[in-house]
């Protein structure tokens, strides 16, 4: 099938290099001229395991093309997937203005039928808009009804890092469309990944994807209310989320205490969700806490560096991970950014290492703590960042955390301390090797 995807995110990057790679032929476009060279050249702007070598291969066999010509990649087209971003505006409430542009766009575009496919996250009602935004243009004759069109919802569940996996076997996909014809289409084009589909209205697939985000950040933000009940009685989080986990209707999935949820996703679609809630006259005060949970999580680490290192002014802090998540390089609502604007506040110096983000890091803490780039220091790999440290915490969990040489980070840092913002370390080794050792919900 020949598919044009709008908007080269993450989200589009992945979907469009993925459709390829089962056949397809996919035009991707983007009003970013200088990622569209960028990508036209096979060189993919962010880290995602598998995605630069997908992207190259199905280039090279002609599947997959790049341009910021939307007009001319809707025309070769019969569906369109909307993968725009939808940023929080300062209310909370999501910008949807790039994604009504689009939708002009695309009617002007029309040559022959074509199925328009939501694939951002977006409020419920928002496939209305689409429909009604493109109807209202053929009505006024600004432009002549050729092939008519349709509008499904196909809402994403891709986690950065994991973003092909999640694509080539989801737990399900979701087909929100009120059209037999959009919806046998939707059908035939992920028949190949021999997946549970659940069919829904539109309005009921829009939902489904922000109360599954809202409903794993309630998750994350459980666990982490319970590892503090733990700390304060001096239960082990771990052995209490397996054990809660066990029990199929829970599930073992995000039940990891740690630093909080961050990323381009949970924090916008929960407030998103909350905003929309309002909007329909409901107050949603269960996502408010969930969010407030979250935030407070933050400071609980920063308690435990100074349970530590007492007063954190003038002390150096050893930082183990700078992106919201292991296996990737972004950095947007990243906790371990918040909490070394939380530490530079406070007075300590930095010494970070991050095997892929360090160089977003850098350009977003000059940006946003013009006053504090002398106070870090991007290292080179783990060792050379625990140098000379007074405690070092762990903000990410990224593989390569795991499986340190000990005593060789003893002997680097003036004092062993660590806080284990991830509980990626085993206590009693840590006690065993003579570190002062403090994790989430482990006293
Ligand atoms: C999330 C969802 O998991 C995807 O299903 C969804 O498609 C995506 O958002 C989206 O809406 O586009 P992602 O943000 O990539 O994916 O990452 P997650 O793996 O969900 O992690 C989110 C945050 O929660 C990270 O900061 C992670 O460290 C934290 N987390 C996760 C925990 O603190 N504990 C856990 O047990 C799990």
């Amino acid at each position: 099938m020949n598919i044009c995807i709008i908007g080269t995110g993450y989200v589009g990057l992945v979907t469009g290099a993925c459709f390829a790679d089962l056949g397809n032929r996919v035009f991707c476009v983007d009003s970013d001229r200088k990622k569209i060279d960028s990508l036209k050249r096979g060189v993919v702007p962010i880290y995602e395991p598998g995605l630069e070598e997908m992207v190259r291969g199905n280039m090279k066999k002609g599947r997959l093309s790049f341009s910021t010509n939307i007009k001319e990649s809707v025309k070769k087209s019969t569906i369109i997937f909307i993968c725009v971003g939808t940023p929080s505006a300062e209310s909370g409430e999501p910008d949807l203005t790039a994604l009504e542009a689009v939708a002009r766009e695309i009617a002007k575009s029309m040559n022959s039928y074509k199925l328009i496919v939501e694939k951002s996250t977006v409020p419920v009602e928002t496939g209305e808009w689409v429909k009604r935004t493109i109807d209202t243009l053929f009505a006024s004759g600004a432009k002549k009804r050729e092939g008519g069109f349709d509008v499904a919802s196909n809402p994403e569940f891709l986690r950065e890092g994991s973003a092909i996996k999640d694509f080539k076997h989801p737990d399900r996909i979701v087909i929100g469309t009120g059209s037999e014809k959009a919806k046998k289409i939707l059908l035939e084009l992920y028949k190949p990944l021999k997946a549970p589909i659940v069919v829904t209205d539109i309005k009921s697939a829009e939902i489904i994807k922000h109360a599954s985000n809202s409903f794993l950040s309630m998750k994350i933000s459980f666990i982490n209310a319970i590892s503090v009940v733990c700390d304060k009685t001096g239960a082990d989080i771990k052995k209490v989320a397996r054990g809660m986990g066990m029990d199929k209707r829970i599930g073992t999935s995000f039940l990891e205490a740690g630093i909080g949820f961050g990323g381009s996703c949970f924090p916008k679609d929960l407030d998103a969700f909350i905003h929309i809630a309002d909007r329909l006259g409901y107050n949603f005060s269960l996502l408010r806490e969930v969010k407030k949970i979250n935030s407070e999580q933050k400071n609980v680490l920063i308690h435990k560096i100074s349970q530590l290192v007492w007063n954190i002014a003038g002390k150096t802090i050893g930082v183990f991970g700078l992106s919201f998540k292991p296996d990737t390089d972004d950095i947007r609502n990243s906790p371990p950014i918040d909490i070394i604007r939380m530490l530079f506040a406070r007075g300590a110096k930095i010494r970070a290492y991050d095997p892929k983000a360090a160089q977003k890091s850098r350009d977003t803490l000059a940006r946003l703590c013009p006053g504090k780039k002398k106070e870090i220091v991007y290292c080179k790999d783990a060792y050379d960042a625990a140098k000379g440290c007074d405690c070092l915490v762990v903000l990410t969990d990224w593989n390569e955390f795991k499986e340190l040489d000990f005593a060789k980070l003893k002997k680097l840092l003036k004092n062993p301390a660590i806080v284990d913002g991830r509980n990626i370390y085993d206590p009693e080794m840590m006690k065993k090797m003579g570190f002062t050792y403090i994790g989430i919900g482990r006293r």
